[in-house]
């Protein structure tokens, strides 16, 4: 059974739409069409009230929401109609906290100031604005349809509306000097007053215009200890700016760590409306399940299996194993590490493996709590490999 704070339930809501595809970007995204907003409404509305359902059936008593997670996508392109009636129906249906954290991705290519003063009305509290690069030679390389200039209107707009702004930077690309980047780094955060920074380095992902072109030798990344260094670099200083690194690539100044995404990583229970969206809850029935509900990716299917009625693409119980390989790859995301009494099976842990990563120093385990050391952090996937292995 899993020790999931059964207080802390969280919605993501899926928008599908862009008004370009960036092209190292894998998510469900698409270029924006015509949508009908009745229709999209109604969508939604139906798979909130299916999602009550499923709470009921799993004996979750209803609890209020602690957040609420516009991603995408472009959400900020999101007909105003649409994010109204998500989040007053939600309001009524679950219920609110009252700190609930409610927020929304923008692209500064398609900031409106009059847009998103409305957003702020509706209830969002927080904007995560998708920068990506402080370079207009790489925002260029990725694709992106907005430059500096754009930035710096989109976050100076913002920073008049919230009070809590987080943004999105993919740096460490071929053949760009660590010295550059500082410099970037630091004019950036001396200029804009955030809360809140994901910091990425570029991941070559299928199915994408940047596979193909890496495969093809036009797009090369950087090697493992350039990419270290870069990561040690950013880290001191995000630090002197007083950003708290609390995941492997998010920073939040004190009192701003990201609500919505600590309960993804602490493995609570969310539930996922939208194309492509999926929510997991931890069935209180006899048989503790982790339930994982999965929604149909393409926006048309989606929208035509939910119109009426909401349908699944599918339902599926995680067997023990699959969950507690999740439990503890998200939890070990986090500075704070995971609690080992979170995993049901401790056999998923091979502990010659341990003992040799805490030989290193790589891994520490103290009091219930494993924890990757700061410095390795950006090893964790090899790590948990030979943490897992058999
Ligand atoms: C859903 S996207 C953000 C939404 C928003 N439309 C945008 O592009 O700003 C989430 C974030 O993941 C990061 N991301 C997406 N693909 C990536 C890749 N291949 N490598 C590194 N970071 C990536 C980007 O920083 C992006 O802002
Ligand atoms: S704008 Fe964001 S979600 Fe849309 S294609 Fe680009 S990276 Fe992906």
């Amino acid at each position: 059974m899993s020790k999931c704070n059964q207080n802390l339930l969280s919605l993501y809501v899926h928008w599908p739409y862009c008004e370009s595809k960036c092209p190292y970007c894998d998510f469900n995204s698409h270029v924006n069409e015509k949508v009908n907003v009745n229709d999209w409404i109604q969508s939604y509305k139906n798979q909130l009230f299916a999602m009550k359902e499923e709470l009921i059936k799993n004996s979750i008593n209803f609890r209020q929401l602690n957040t609420i997670f516009f991603g995408g996508g472009t959400p900020s392109l999101m007909p105003l109609e649409i994010v109204e009636s998500i989040i007053d129906l939600s309001k009524e249906i679950f219920g609110f906290k009252k700190d609930i954290e409610i927020t929304l991705e923008a692209n500064p290519s398609s900031y409106e100031s009059k847009k998103f003063i409305k957003f702020k009305q509706m209830g969002i509290n927080r904007v995560s604005i998708g920068v990506q690069s402080l370079n207009n030679n790489y925002l260029q390389f990725l694709g992106r349809l907005h430059n500096i200039k754009d930035i710096k209107f989109a976050l100076n707009d913002a920073s008049e509306i919230f009070e809590n702004i987080s943004v999105d930077l993919i740096y460490a690309f071929y053949g760009q000097k660590i010295h550059d980047w500082t410099k970037e780094l630091e004019s950036f955060l001396n200029t804009y007053n955030l809360q809140h920074i994901s910091l990425y380095q570029l991941t070559i992902e299928e199915g994408t215009k940047f596979f193909k072109d890496h495969k093809n030798g036009i797009i090369k990344l950087i090697d493992n200890d350039k990419a270290a260094e870069f990561y040690d670099i950013s880290n001191k200083i995000l630090s002197d700016f007083r950003f708290i690194k609390y995941e492997v690539s998010n920073y939040a100044k004190l009192g701003f760590k990201c609500k919505h995404n600590l309960n993804y990583w602490n493995s609570e229970n969310w539930i996922g409306v939208g194309p492509g969206a999926y929510g997991r809850l931890w069935s209180l029935n006899k048989n503790k399940d982790r339930i994982e509900y999965q929604n149909y990716k393409n926006p048309k299917t989606w929208l035509s299996k939910n119109l009426l009625q909401t349908e699944f693409e599918k339902i599926i119980k995680l067997n023990s194993n699959v969950s507690d390989i999740d439990t503890l790859t998200m939890g070990l995301r986090l500075y704070e590490g995971l609690e080992i009494s979170k995993i049901n099976n401790l056999s998923i842990i091979n502990f010659k493996s341990l003992k040799e990563l805490q030989k290193q120093n790589i891994l520490s385990f103290k009091n219930d709590i494993l924890k990757v050391n700061k410095k390795h952090m950006i090893k964790l996937n090899s790590i948990l490999n030979y943490l897992t292995s058999n």
